[in-house]
């Protein structure tokens, strides 16, 4: 069972302090790592749903982080926290005279900021740095060039924007594909080399590919490596399938699910459904129906005021497993990893009206919006993003690994090292319409993004399965 602190204020809880892993560039290959690290999500569903909707304004006292890594900005080196993001592109920080960061709660201390006319590298670009996040986050101010580091390597003069207003106390590193940066979507500009492809025009890399393992749930701490997989983060062999493409353009990380079975009880076959691979969401989104029938299997409540659904916390020993498959392969997500665990900020768990304790269960209706394999999926996979190639390569997690065999990707077609490309893999024909190319709308975070109001329609379908579930706190 995992344990999600829930309705506990956790913005200052910092798991594991552990150190960079760097490769040396000279003799070992081309491949930069860094730690990832992990801070609960205090409430991962009011997360999920204001990351899904596009209205609300993020409280920032309560903003609930996901996986972080370090890096410094300027000459001399200021240090910043920033979330990864696979569903934008673009790099900002915040920085110390803005509105947002000059409150007297301090939201920027935190993560960090920048002043640029503190560093001697800094060169300014222009004032139409501008990007909104679909929970309705966002900043704007300058594109402006200068020296950045993480991981033991220094990219100089990297593009990236600064937040002279800002809603959001912690800067971002987008490392999605170039035709989501706002400047393209939203300037009309042409697309400039944001982090991962400055790491490959600078020889410090050599394809436009990582790798994210985001490792146990209860270890909060795992992995990003850029130009490399880490052959003992997984197990078996990494299998290579197609992005899909929307409209033509490869802009997400959009794969096919075509199975999904709950231990032998068929949940979907022959399914031809993209679903979007995102680590800025806690929860796993699926169609409605599916998540019906899964409900009824566990014996989900579904909560309509959360938009999500809760399960005797028992069901976490339940040997039983759910099984993703990708045409080839199957990614096994054990019970364990669906069943979150939450904690009031008194210490106490909910339970049912019967006494039973109640957990959050990690999978919730899609309604009208993208369906997203989010963290409850993701902790079970090893995913490379080939955005070079525009594929993605995954395999069976291997949990709380500490032996590591970093190789290098090369450039070109089959550079995967150990992977294997997927014969005959299915094109998705469902689950494509209700995505947006977010390069076109200047959106960041693409990943849960909608257009129609998702919760209305999640509390409409809801009611068709709602069986009043009380929880008492
Ligand atoms: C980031 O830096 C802070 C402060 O030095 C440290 O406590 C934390 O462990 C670091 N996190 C990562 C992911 O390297
Ligand atoms: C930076 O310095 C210049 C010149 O002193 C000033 O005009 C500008 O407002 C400063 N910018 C910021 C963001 O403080
Ligand atoms: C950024 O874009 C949003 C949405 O288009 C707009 O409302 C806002 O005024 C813009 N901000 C700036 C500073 O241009
Ligand atoms: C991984 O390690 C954590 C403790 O750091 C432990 O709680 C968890 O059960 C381990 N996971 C697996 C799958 O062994
Ligand atoms: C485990 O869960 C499955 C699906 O909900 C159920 O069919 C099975 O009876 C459960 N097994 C145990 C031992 O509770």
């Amino acid at each position: 069972m995992k344990t999600t602190s829930f309705l506990a204020v956790a913005a200052s809880i910092i798991v594991s302090a552990e150190a960079l892993v760097l490769q040396q560039k000279q003799n070992g290959p081309r491949v930069v790592g860094l730690e990832t690290e992990r801070r609960p999500a205090v409430n991962p569903i009011h997360r999920d749903r204001l990351r899904r909707r596009g209205t609300v304004v993020v409280n920032l006292d309560n903003e609930e982080t996901l996986y972080f890594i370090n890096a410094t900005v300027g000459t001399p080196p200021r240090s910043v926290r920033l979330h990864i993001d696979t569903g934008s592109s673009d790099l900002w920080v915040n920085t110390p005279g803005s509105q947002l960061c000059l409150q007297q709660s301090k939201p920027c201390q935190y993560a960090g900021t920048y002043s640029a006319n503190s560093s001697s590298t800094y060169e300014y670009i222009g004032s139409y740095f501008n990007i909104s996040y679909v929970d309705g986050s966002g900043a704007s101010g300058d594109y402006v060039s200068d020296t950045v580091s993480f991981g033991g390597q220094k990219l100089d003069r990297l593009q990236f924007g600064i937040g002279y207003s800002s809603t959001n106390g912690q800067g971002i590193l987008g490392i999605g594909y170039t035709i989501n940066e706002v400047q393209v979507g939203r300037a009309g500009k042409p697309a400039y080399p944001n982090l991962p492809a400055k790491m490959v025009d600078d020889g410090l890399i050599q394809s436009n590919a990582y790798s994210l393992w985001l490792n146990d749930l209860d270890a909060n701490t795992g992995n990003i490596l850029f130009g490399g997989v880490d052959s003992e983060k997984y197990i078996g062999d990494l299998e290579t399938l197609p992005i899909q493409a929307e409209r033509g353009v490869f802009a997400e990380f959009l794969i096919t699910l075509t199975r999904l079975q709950l231990g032998t009880q068929n949940i979907g076959g022959d399914l031809a459904l993209a679903v979007l691979l995102d680590t800025g969401s806690s929860l796993t989104y699926l169609p409605d129906t599916m998540v019906q029938a899964i409900y009824t299997q566990v014996g989900a409540q579904f909560d309509s005021d959360q938009g999500a659904a809760y399960v005797p916390c028992s069901l976490a020993r339940n040997k039983t497993t759910m099984d993703f498959t990708f045409s080839s392969p199957t990614i096994s997500v054990d019970m364990n990893e669906l069943v979150l665990d939450l904690v009031t900020s008194s210490g106490k768990r909910p339970t049912f009206q019967n006494g039973v304790p109640a957990c959050l269960f990690g999978i919730a209706p899609a309604g009208s919006g993208t369906n997203v394999l989010g963290d409850t999926f993701l902790r079970s996979a090893y995913v490379v993003y080939d955005l070079d190639n525009n594929q993605i390569s995954l395999a069976p997690t291997k949990f709380n690994s500490t032996t590591t065999n970093v190789k290098e990707i090369g450039r070109g077609a089959g550079s995967v090292p150990g992977a294997t490309v997927v014969a005959n893999p299915v094109a998705a024909t469902a689950g494509i319409s209700g995505t947006s190319l977010m390069g076109s709308l200047g959106l960041g975070n693409s990943a849960t993004q909608s257009f129609t109001p998702v919760m209305g329609v999640i509390l409409a379908t809801a009611t068709a399965f709602l069986t009043g579930v009380m929880l008492v706190f």
